[in-house]
């Protein structure tokens, strides 16, 4: 739990208080504080270089039993970011020492450069964040999540902030959330239990839910899902989520790629390629998370998720390279690679949302293509869109979350590439080059008039080491830059 105090440091008893601390400024406005932050300076081993700390015990300005200074470097770099990971990696330590409660002193925003809500707002998530552990799958408990997270900050200002807290709580759920479901092993969450999970959840929060199941995938045509599901011995579908409050007239389409494993199918993944593929429905994690989190937050925005879940594998029943299948919207596709599966059941779902619901926005997350990661590497994720005003807005939203996403291009004349000799399209494209741009403009041939952009999450939506506020596994990126997203639209 997090919360904001406006109390006085000199006469509150706490037990542990962690400080940031700048390398070449003052950054807090509190007199005791600053006294206690000089005493630190003062020490050798202590130069509020980024990463350094110092525990002092007993100082005798303030009631705290022990202050831990922590070092943020030279002002000119800290970011949002940087406060982000400092909480993160602090509850962190602090989980690690084994405390159940932390206080954490908020900077003065204007010595920033910055707006306290922004402050507040990125402290509590990299906190909120970090607490969360995915132990599920351990007997032996070693950490435990911190029980109460408090944030000092100086008297007067802390009013006008209480409304942070409880959104930040309610976002960051939503991220852990996502980030169990993708760090979960495909074993465990084959399609039919990932399905019946996410509509668990979404009714629980009150979303409205329909769930088309393979025979009516079947009656309904959808040939490029059925495509990937064939392999499998778990039966495909697509789940709808839609968060409807009264009167609401803007109406954002969000479909998310759900391979709940993907192995290539016959065209199958070789070396350690296929085993963070149990990843490959973080997509669907992303957007079943953020319509959870919306509905939450009663957000005035009609949203539709569209997630179709499906397991890519090998079998005597599995579809062949070379096969030719009709998709939902009726054009057909030559399975030049089996591999190639996310698009299939993309354009699938795309064209249902557009034709059911005809949506004003229509944005799809899936973790598409390696080639996007090579391009931007792991922490980047790629957009792609036609319509400038979207794009810049979903960068907007990436740098604030810092869920950063760069844009790609989409060009007409590679089109080409996607050409097949005997169908309407190839979901394999001609060249090796220029992947992700490839993958994406498959895509855009089931856009239709709608405002739409493809974001590639290949890289970012599952990471093997961690960082300061995720641990390793999936990273819900994509659930706080839609929450984001959505109250800019
Ligand atoms: N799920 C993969 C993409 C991927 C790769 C995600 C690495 C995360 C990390 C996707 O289904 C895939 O296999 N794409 C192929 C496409 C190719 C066959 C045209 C790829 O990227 O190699
Ligand atoms: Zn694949
Ligand atoms: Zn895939």
């Amino acid at each position: 739990m997090i919360g904001l105090k406006a109390v006085a440091l000199k006469t509150q008893k706490i037990e542990t208080l962690v400080v940031p601390v700048c390398a070449d400024k003052k950054i807090h406005d509190d007199r005791a504080l600053n006294a206690v932050i000089q005493k630190a300076l003062k020490l050798k081993e202590f130069k509020a270089d980024k990463e350094d700390r110092v525990t002092l015990y007993d100082v005798k300005q303030l009631a705290a039993a022990r202050v831990i200074c922590v070092g943020l470097g030279k002002l000119k770099k800290i970011d949002l970011d940087v406060l982000r990971s400092f909480c993160g990696s602090a509850v962190d330590k602090c989980i690690q020492s084994g405390f159940e409660t932390v206080w954490i002193a908020v900077p003065a925003a204007e010595r920033l450069k910055m707006e306290s809500p922004d402050v507040v707002e990125a402290m509590m998530e990299g906190a909120c964040l970090g607490n969360h552990i995915f132990d599920k799958y351990k007997k032996e408990k070693k950490k435990k999540a911190l029980k109460r997270i408090n944030f000092w900050i100086k008297p007067p200002a802390a009013g006008k902030l209480g409304r942070i807290a409880p959104r930040v709580r309610t976002v960051c759920a939503g991220t852990t959330l996502a980030r169990e479901w993708i760090s979960t092993p495909s074993n465990e969450k084959r399609p039919e239990r990932l399905t019946r999970a996410i509509v668990s959840q979404a009714r629980k929060y009150g979303l409205k839910t329909r769930v088309l199941r393979a025979r009516e995938l079947k009656q309904q045509k959808f040939g490029a899902m059925l495509a990937v599901a064939a392999g499998s011995s778990s039966k495909p579908s697509l789940v709808i989520l839609e968060h409807q409050p009264p009167g609401a007239k803007k109406s954002l389409a969000l479909v998310g790629k759900g391979v709940t494993f993907d192995s290539g199918g016959l065209n199958i993944k070789t070396g350690n390629g296929m085993a963070a593929m149990k990843a490959d429905m973080s997509g669907a994690a992303v957007v079943a998370a953020t319509l959870i989190t919306q509905a939450r937050l009663r957000s005035k925005t009609h949203i539709i998720g569209a997630i179709p879940i499906v397991e890519n594998m090998p079998s005597g029943e599995a579809t062949r390279p070379g096969d030719i299948v009709r998709s939902y919207a009726g054009k057909t596709i030559e399975i030049g690679n089996t591999d190639a599966e996310g698009r299939l059941i993309l354009i699938d779902a795309m064209s249902y949302v557009v034709k059911k619901y005809n949506p004003k926005i229509m944005i799809d997350l899936a973790t598409l293509t390696g080639a996007c990661v090579v391009a931007l590497g792991e922490k980047i994720a790629g957009v792609f869109s036609t319509d400038d005003r979207l794009v810049e807005a979903i960068q907007a939203s990436g740098d604030k979350t810092h869920e950063r996403c760069w844009p790609m291009p989409l060009p007409e004349d590679y089109k080409e590439l996607l050409k097949s000799d005997f169908a309407d399209l190839n979901n394999m494209p001609s060249s090796r080059w220029g992947g992700a741009i490839t993958a994406a403009l498959f895509l855009s041939e089931f856009s239709g008039d709608t405002r739409w952009a493809h974001i590639d999450i290949a890289g970012p939506a599952y990471h093997k080491k961690g960082n300061a506020y995720c641990g390793p596994g999936g990273t819900g990126f994509g659930v706080r830059l839609l929450c984001d997203l959505i109250q800019r639209l």
